[in-house]
């Protein structure tokens, strides 16, 4: 058995079993936060010096060899080992190893408790403004589809069942605004990220003189946690952000699921650019929307990543404990998933054909334009429930005719309710049902392109 001299090591007899070493390391996976746990030590040892617990001298010692030791790491130069443990482990025992004794000055006023707090707090802060970024590049080619498709009319769906007319841009524009809220959400949780923990050491701060604000300043965080107890033991800004990926892969998940089913033969409303679909091993005729699928798959994994996180915290008496080491793995998989979810979304929607003519057809029929009848007899003066009843009726005749509201004649309307005059042709057809939804929400042209410009507006204000 290799065992290894650990830093906590002063009060033990014996050495760490290297069956524990394995077990308890995280150094597997926390090793990518090394740029944040330097940027963050960087600042400990400035704050050190300027208040005079370590010398300058000592500081400029330890941040010198931080520095190198970030660029080693950045080139793949470093060999991380299980027996360092961790991240924060593996950095001091180099820079001890670098510097000699000096380094091991760095941890002074300081506990992995905040330290790792800290380096996930840095990390996520970065991460939410990348994925905010790449939130805003899909909104962007969205509205692009929705201005080519300003022309084009869909029937749009309750229960998966044709229920009226829609502009297609209309369609891309609400999934426009599903992700504007899932940007205000990242960016309120930003909120809380950004909060700094050091100084709260272990659990109860530090009888030694630190001044968090010079640390807070030097981090550029927004605050400084006010309760060392809650700075150490509290994952809600975890949670949280897991929670608002969460819901930016149910959005893409749901678009997903309409491309799916808009891509069978049976629909033929979209065709996704074969760079962007793969074949079957068997069925030479195939061509499977395997990305909209796997988003979909992957969504149910982030829900796992959530779940994991509110079960980790509801039972742990405060305040660090172990079991917080379980964060990561659902954090940087969620970061992960969701930004490569991102991504290959917007290349394969802005890689994917919509059949507008098809479309169009579909809503011809099927009755889309009823409910414009019943209110086109409601500015008749008739109650919406009995024109709702009446149109229910034409319906009903229209079925057993084997006709549709366009090729029904004036009389045989007029057989239903004597108020309905010549109008009522220009009243069913999509583009008139289309154009009187005009109120704000609507889905008339004026209204959807007034919704594009001023999406466009706050972009180049940005
Ligand atoms: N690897 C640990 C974690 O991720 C770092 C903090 C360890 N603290 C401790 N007291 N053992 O939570």
């Amino acid at each position: 058995m290799v065992m290894t001299k650990k830093p906590w090591g002063g009060r033990f007899k014996k050495t760490t079993a290297a069956s524990v070493e394995k077990f308890t390391a995280s150094i597997g996976f926390d090793k990518r936060l090394y740029p944040y746990d330097i940027q963050g030590s960087i600042a400990h040892a400035a704050m050190l010096a300027q208040q005079s617990i370590i010398s300058k001298k000592e500081a400029s010692k330890i941040i010198g060899a931080l520095k190198s030791i970030l660029k080693d790491m950045e080139k793949g130069k470093f060999k991380f080992s299980i027996s360092d443990e961790d991240i924060h482990m593996a950095i001091e025992k180099e820079l001890i190893r670098r510097v000699g004794e000096v380094g091991g000055k760095l941890h002074t006023a300081r506990s992995r408790n905040d330290q790792v707090v800290l380096d996930t707090r840095l990390f996520l802060r970065g991460e939410i403004q990348k994925i905010v970024v790449l939130i805003t590049s899909l909104q962007k080619v969205l509205v692009r589809l929705a201005k080519q498709q300003i022309n084009n009319i869909m029937p749009g769906y309750t229960h998966l069942q044709k229920a009226q007319p829609v502009l297609l841009s209309h369609y891309l524009l609400a999934f426009v605004e599903m992700f504007t809220r899932d940007i205000q959400r990242m960016q309120d949780c930003l909120k809380r990220v950004d909060v700094l923990p050091l100084g709260s050491a272990a659990l109860a701060g530090t009888s030694l003189p630190i001044d968090r604000k010079v640390t807070a300043e030097l981090l550029d965080f927004d605050a400084i946690s006010a309760n060392s107890i809650d700075a150490v033991a509290d994952r809600d800004f975890v949670t949280e952000f897991i929670f608002a990926a969460s819901t930016v892969m149910m959005h893409l998940s749901r678009f997903c699921e309409d491309l799916i089913i808009w891509s069978t033969e049976e629909f033929g409303f979209v065709e996704i650019s074969d760079a962007y679909t793969t074949g079957s091993s068997i069925m030479p005729q195939k061509k499977n929307p395997d990305i909209a699928e796997l988003i979909r798959g992957k969504t149910a994994r982030i829900y796992g990543n959530l779940t994991a996180m509110l079960t980790l915290q509801k039972g742990l008496p405060m305040a660090y404990n172990r079991d917080l080491q379980e964060d990561k793995e659902p954090l940087f998989d969620t970061v992960d998933t969701v930004k490569n979810c991102l991504s290959i979304f917007t290349e394969m929607i802005a890689n994917t054909q919509f059949n507008s003519a098809r479309m169009c057809r579909v809503a011809q029929n099927g009755f889309v334009a009823a409910t414009d009848v019943a209110e086109y007899l409601v500015q008749k003066g008739i109650p919406f429930r009995k024109a709702h009843e009446i149109v229910g009726k034409i319906v009903a005749y229209c079925l057993e005719q084997k006709k549709e509201l366009e090729s029904l004649t004036l009389k045989e309307y007029q057989k239903f309710c004597k108020k309905i005059d010549h109008e009522i042709q220009n009243v069913i057809k999509l583009e008139n049902a289309v154009n009187a939804r005009k109120h704000v929400g609507g889905t008339a042209t004026k209204v959807v392109m007034e919704r594009i410009a001023a999406l466009e507006r706050t972009w180049s204000k940005n």
